[in-house]
This record gives C-alpha cells, sequence and structure tokens, in this order.
C-alpha cells in the first residue's frame, strides 16, 4: 500500500473497524489504527485481551471477521522465543528460505546485531540474548516495511533486555520500518515508542503521542506522568511515593 499523509512517513499499517472473536468472546471489538514508516508504535494490554491477535492479524496469520486491514507486503515478526532451527548454524537461520546471494546481507545483519562473530555457531551454543539477536538478524536480513515484536525482551534477563532495547530502537531508527512493540512493561514502552496505546475491552483504552525527548529519562517526571497514565488505564495503582 502507499500514500503519504501530512506526518511524513507512508502509511504502513491501516486497521479500520477491526472485529475478530473466538466462539462466543469478542477479542478486539472496533480497533482502527494507522502507522507510517519510521514511526514506533507499542501496544500494552492486560493477559488475553488480544495483543497477539492483533499482531497475528498484521502478520496475515489470522483472517478478520469484520473490517479492514491493509499492510505493506514484507513484515516480518519476532517473538518472546528465538524459534531458531536447532540443526542449522546461525547464517543459516539468518537467511532461511532466502536465495544464496543473500548470505552477504546475511553477514551485515549480523554485524548490525553484535554476531558477526557467530555465524558458523549452532543454535543451542548461544545464549538467551544472543539467540534473540539472531532472530532480530532473521528479520532484519528481510528489509521490513513492517516489524512485529510480540514481546521480544519479555524472556530475558533485566540487563540484557535494557541492553537489547536499546539495540532495537538504534536499528528501528536506522532503518525505519513501522513497528508494533507489544509488551507488558509501561517502561520499555516509554523507553522506546513514538506512540503507546492499551487494549482493553477489544478496543483501545488509550492511544497517545510520547512527547518525550530521546534518550528517555525514566526518572523524568513527565515520564512519571505518562507511567502513571498507561497503569491507571491498564487498572494498575501506581505505588504510593515514599
Ligand atoms: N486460535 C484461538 N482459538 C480460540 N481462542 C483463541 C485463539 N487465539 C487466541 N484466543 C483467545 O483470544 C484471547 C486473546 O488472546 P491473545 O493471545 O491475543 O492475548 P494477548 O493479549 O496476546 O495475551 P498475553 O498478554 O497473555 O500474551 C484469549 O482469551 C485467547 O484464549
Ligand atoms: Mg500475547
Amino acid at each position: 500500500m502507499s500514500g503519504t499523509g501530512a506526518a511524513g512517513g507512508e502509511v504502513a499499517v491501516q486497521i479500520t473497524g477491526l472485529r475478530k472473536a473466538f466462539g462466543p468472546k469478542t477479542v478486539l471489538d472496533g480497533v482502527d489504527l494507522e502507522i507510517r514508516r519510521g514511526e514506533f508504535f507499542a501496544l500494552l494490554g492486560p493477559s488475553g485481551t488480544g495483543k497477539t491477535t492483533l499482531l497475528r492479524i498484521l502478520a496475515g496469520l489470522e483472517r478478520p471477521d469484520a473490517g479492514t486491514v491493509l499492510a505493506a507486503r514484507r513484515r516480518t515478526t519476532v517473538y518472546q522465543e528465538p524459534r531458531l532451527v536447532q540443526a542449522r548454524r546461525v547464517l543459516a537461520n539468518v537467511t532461511l528460505g532466502l536465495p544464496r546471494s543473500s548470505r552477504g546481507a546475511g553477514r551485515r545483519a549480523l554485524a548490525e546485531v553484535g554476531l558477526e562473530r557467530h555465524e558458523r555457531a549452532w543454535p543451542a551454543t548461544l545464549s538467551g540474548g544472543e539467540a534473540q539477536r539472531a532472530a532480530l538478524a532473521r528479520a532484519l536480513v528481510r528489509d521490513p516495511q513492517v516489524l512485529l515484536l510480540d514481546e521480544p525482551f519479555a524472556a530475558l534477563d533485566a540487563l540484557t533486555r535494557l541492553q537489547m532495547q536499546d539495540l532495537v530502537g538504534e536499528l528501528c531508527a536506522r532503518h525505519r520500518p513501522a513497528v508494533v512493540l507489544v509488551t507488558h512493561d509501561v517502561d520499555e514502552a516509554l523507553r522506546l515508542a513514538d506512540r503507546v496505546a492499551v487494549l482493553r475491552d477489544g478496543v483501545f483504552a488509550a492511544d497517545r503521542v510520547i512527547d518525550l525527548p530521546r534518550p528517555r529519562d525514566r526518572d523524568d517526571p513527565a515520564t512519571a506522568r505518562y507511567r502513571r497514565s498507561f497503569l491507571s488505564h491498564l487498572g494498575v495503582a501506581a505505588a504510593a511515593p515514599h
């Protein structure tokens, strides 16, 4: 799809009136969403509210019951688990399904995520963080117009998670896909996203542009105000000050 609006980048995702039910349970009940190339959109929401379902619809893995979903053609997803093929070396995983001529691009993608020395390693020998970097390289090499991230940092330890967040932030700023990051972590959303929405009861309970300079400071009072607002939309009371 194409079309350029006033805000700059071309529209990469356009969802209107999206509805999806599983049996009697309506998960998405009229979702509207537009994301442009270069825009980083984060989606928060309690467990079971339909975040993964929305990503799967965007990836083309699930059909909507109603509404229109338009998305740029090159889309790729990174999941919570790296999903590497154990019987293939790292570089072969990154270029899986691509022609042999893409090996150079695969090496460059591995270098971008800091794994250039691991191209011949077997997935089982990688740490959790390294395996997730390999998954990121596998996504990057496909030059996605739309990058779908389903809790990609959730299984990592706290320090690795922060490093990976910074890496994803840098890579997205450089390659400028439209990004949808699903996360349970309000601070992660506030560190990375241009816009944050909360999915609740089938609709976006909040959808706000995050007007904070980068790099983001989690201790900034303005960040704290966003955090309180999103936590209350999530139904979580922020901790009282000491
Ligand atoms: N294929 C399916 N068949 C039946 N029900 C489904 C199917 N896929 C999802 N659901 C249901 O739809 C709801 C939303 O699921 P989904 O995985 O999208 O939630 P989520 O917001 O990603 O949750 P979490 O934060 O726990 O990952 C859940 O109640 C789930 O059980
Ligand atoms: Mg999910």
